[in-house]
């Protein structure tokens, strides 16, 4: 099993210290444009195995595509990160060139690798990508947020019962931003509907809290987080390589499931050796399923300034306007 990460940041170093640690590859490739941060970080983290006892073989790449030949799966953490004070455009004109050039180079050594996107505004990212694959399975081409979203969640609730954040289970939806869709009806703490344990005020303060999840760790560092992100994506990886069919809500491309179609949004999913195995369509409400088309229309607004950038031949965001 070969393992590559595109970008040897903050969110792709941490991502490789835990697929080292799971040992679910043979080897892992880490490029980055950055010479020296590519070869010192996996230098770094290749010292770490006698200690933390792997055997997965840590591989530099410093932008070097051929290194990533044949890769199984390949996760891209190559962009920008969000500073204060930065638009959501900005990032998409920055980032959508970087990942265009990233997934081309990959798809070019490893045509039928399963892609993992992280670099956002993660939803339109996830867009680029598949249209960069050019002839990959959207199957095969899927984002990271929704694990780290849940996970934010999880974690406020946790606190607020002052419970394990692993007797939480919870599903969101959406767009990766403030108009994702947490689902408290679908939330649980072991079974027991969250309704039953938190006062609503509260739990309207962490669902409000974790819309803005990244954004306050953005204000508080000055950039945006890594040790959930780089788990979050780990987790994911781990489902395709071991083949686990998890259950987790990921940014896929929607052929008219909830009555969407022609973009990537965050749904529940099962996660297995061939990428997506499964959209799960849940009976929504009235009131949830207006939140999601509305979460819906905000990722096609965005689409729309990548599809107006002109860098791809195909464009999607124009059509099946959502009613
Ligand atoms: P970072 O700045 O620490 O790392 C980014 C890395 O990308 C740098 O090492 C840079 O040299 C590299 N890079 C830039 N252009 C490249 C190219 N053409 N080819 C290869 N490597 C290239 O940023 P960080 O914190 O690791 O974040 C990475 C991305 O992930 C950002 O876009 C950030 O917004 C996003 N992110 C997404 C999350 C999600 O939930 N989907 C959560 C956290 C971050
Ligand atoms: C996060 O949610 C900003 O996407 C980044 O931490």
């Amino acid at each position: 099993m070969k393992i590559t990460i595109v970008g040897a940041g903050n969110v792709g170093a941490t991502c490789a210290n835990e697929i080292a640690i799971k040992e679910i590859a043979d080897e892992l490739v880490i490029l980055d444009v950055n010479e020296g941060m590519t070869r010192g970080k996996a230098l770094d983290l290749w010292q770490t195995s006698p200690i933390l006892s792997f055997d997965t073989r840590i591989v530099p790449a410093a932008d070097d595509y051929e290194k990533t030949n044949n890769s199984d799966v390949v996760v891209i953490t190559a962009g920008l990160p969000r500073k204060p004070g930065m638009s959501r455009d900005d990032l998409i004109h920055t980032n959508a060139l970087i990942v265009k050039d990233v997934v081309e180079n990959i798809v070019k050594y490893s045509p039928e690798a399963i892609l993992i996107i992280v670099s956002n505004p993660l939803d339109v990212m996830t867009y680029a990508a598949f249209l960069a694959a050019n002839g990959l399975s959207s199957k095969k081409v899927f984002g990271m947020a929704g694990i780290l979203d849940t996970a934010r969640f999880k974690s406020f609730i946790a606190e607020a019962l002052n419970i394990s954040p692993k007797s939480i289970h919870a599903i969101l939806m959406g767009g990766h931003g403030d108009s994702m869709v947490p689902l408290p009806r679908y939330t649980t703490v072991s079974g027991i509907p969250i309704k039953e344990l938190l006062p609503e005020k509260k739990l309207n303060e962490i669902l409000e809290r974790t819309k803005k999840g990244g954004g306050e760790l953005v204000n508080l560092m000055g950039t945006s987080a890594w040790y959930a992100p780089g788990a979050a994506t780990a987790q994911m990886v781990e489902s395709v390589v071991r083949n686990q069919r998890r259950v987790f809500p990921v940014c896929a491309a929607l052929n008219g499931e909830y009555g969407l179609s022609n973009l990537h949004l965050g749904v529940p999913v099962v996660l297995g050796k061939n990428g997506i195995e499964k959209v799960i369509e849940l009976h929504l409400d009235e009131e949830e399923m207006s939140l999601l088309k509305k979460s819906a229309k905000e990722v096609k607004q965005l689409m729309q300034v990548l599809d107006d950038m002109n860098i791809f031949e195909k464009k999607y965001a124009h059509l099946n306007p959502i009613g």
